[in-house]
């Protein structure tokens, strides 16, 4: 790999005007607020809003919009039934890239279907497209993906679990899909814009982003790092763990970014919630595990948690199953996405760049026959 131009890092491949990420070496700003304002003050409807329609709602239209992304919750009865044949043993994000898949055969982009529709849509069925299958699949059950909770987050717990969430639960699941919302061009919002570039349709350039997110690189970090958390029961045990993996040269899961040089200001702001919800976790010992992770990470290797470090334990002191940790980035960032689909369509060209060839250099055609 040649480390210059080795997965296009230090390149600006394009202009946005949806986020900053790591100017100084640390900041995060959605159309240019602070990520530490909208993670206190605002709720993850305001932040997709404010991404897909460019403005930060007020009191009416936060009001209307989720009302209608709660109207917009009904799956197809097609869709179900798709959703009913995948095997039980699928990967969730694989349900995700098919159900997204699937709805747009039957809710096409057309003159019926605006692309903030189909943004608004998928932000508001996706959770129960996830859990329509998972329950379906787990404890044999066809529930019903329609229900007041207001916030996404609280609609997520409350189809998992079949009651009201519990308020600190909820708020940090909405914390958190503020945080996971925007990324500037980070790999899977890339894959969505090199798709959109091509005039492609909506949900194509959507499904190229569920695909790219999928990885442990990526969005599939998360559930790596509470794979890696839950094997140690004390600090000391975890402290020798890592130092072993270390010595290996394994890549520890939840640490590091490609742009960020300093920290990550995702990770203190869902570091709190982790910390908050271990209180009154039955295995909160984890809490103390991650903070001696992330004390030898900083010791051996100058490497901070990014975001997907402590969202592992705060999506498990929910008791949110970790299958289920990669679809819940998804479902926070269908509206960044969904902003860079619009973005990239309004002054689109092709994206297309050039290899730098290193194979062999012109020679003869040797036919089948004389092929040894
Ligand atoms: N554990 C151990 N070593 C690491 C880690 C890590 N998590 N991250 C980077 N390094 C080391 C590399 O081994 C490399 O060392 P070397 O120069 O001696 O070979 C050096 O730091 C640079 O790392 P790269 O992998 O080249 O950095 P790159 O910018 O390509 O990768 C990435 C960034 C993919 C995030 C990387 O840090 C990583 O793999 N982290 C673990 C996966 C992860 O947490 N992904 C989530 C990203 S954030 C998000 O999606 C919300």
């Amino acid at each position: 790999m040649n480390k210059k131009t080795g997965g296009l890092a230090g390149l600006i491949v394009g202009d946005t005007a949806i986020s900053t990420v790591g100017k100084e070496g640390l900041d995060l700003t959605y159309r240019g607020y602070s990520i530490h304002d909208l993670a206190s003050e605002s709720t993850f409807e305001e932040v997709a809003y404010l991404l897909i329609y460019g403005a930060l709602p007020n009191k009416t239209q936060l009001i209307d919009y989720k009302k209608k992304l709660i109207s917009l919750r009904e799956l197809p009865a097609e869709l179900k039934s798709i959703l009913e044949k995948l095997p039980a043993n699928t990967n969730p994000m694989d349900v995700l890239r098919t159900g997204c898949s699937a709805l747009g055969c039957f809710e096409p982009e057309s003159q019926q279907f605006h692309q903030q529709d189909i943004a608004d849509k998928l932000i508001a069925c996706v959770p129960g497209i996830l859990l329509y299958w998972y329950h379906f699949h787990q404890n044999g059950k066809s529930i019903s993906t329609t229900c007041n909770e207001d916030t996404i987050a609280g609609y997520f717990l409350y189809l998992l679990r079949g009651s009201k969430p519990n308020e600190e639960q909820r708020r940090a699941v909405d914390v958190s899909l503020i945080l996971y919302a925007e990324h500037e061009f980070n790999a899977s919002t890339f894959a969505a814009r090199v798709t959109t570039s091509t005039e492609s349709d909506f949900y194509s350039a959507i499904v190229s982003g569920i695909g790219t997110l999928r990885g442990p690189l990526h969005g599939g970090a998360n559930e790596a790092a509470m794979e890696l958390v839950s094997q140690f029961k004390t600090p000391d045990e975890a402290e020798k763990g890592i130092r072993a993996l270390l010595e290996k040269k394994a890549k520890i899961m939840g640490f590091g970014h490609r742009v960020y040089k300093i920290s990550d200001p995702r990770s203190d702001i869902i570091k709190k919630w982790s910390k908050a919800l271990s209180a009154n976790a039955k295995d909160g010992y984890l809490y103390a595990v991650s903070e001696r992770i992330e004390k030898i990470m900083w010791d051996e290797k100058h490497l901070f948690p990014n975001l997907d470090f402590y969202s592992a334990t705060t999506y498990h002191f929910c008791g949110i199953p970790t299958q289920l940790f990669t679809p819940l980035f998804v479902m926070s960032r269908l509206s960044g996405w969904s902003a860079h689909i619009i973005e990239q369509r309004e002054d689109n060209r092709l994206i297309r760049p050039e290899a730098n060839y290193i194979g062999p250099e012109p020679r003869a055609y040797i036919p089948l026959i004389d092929r040894g």
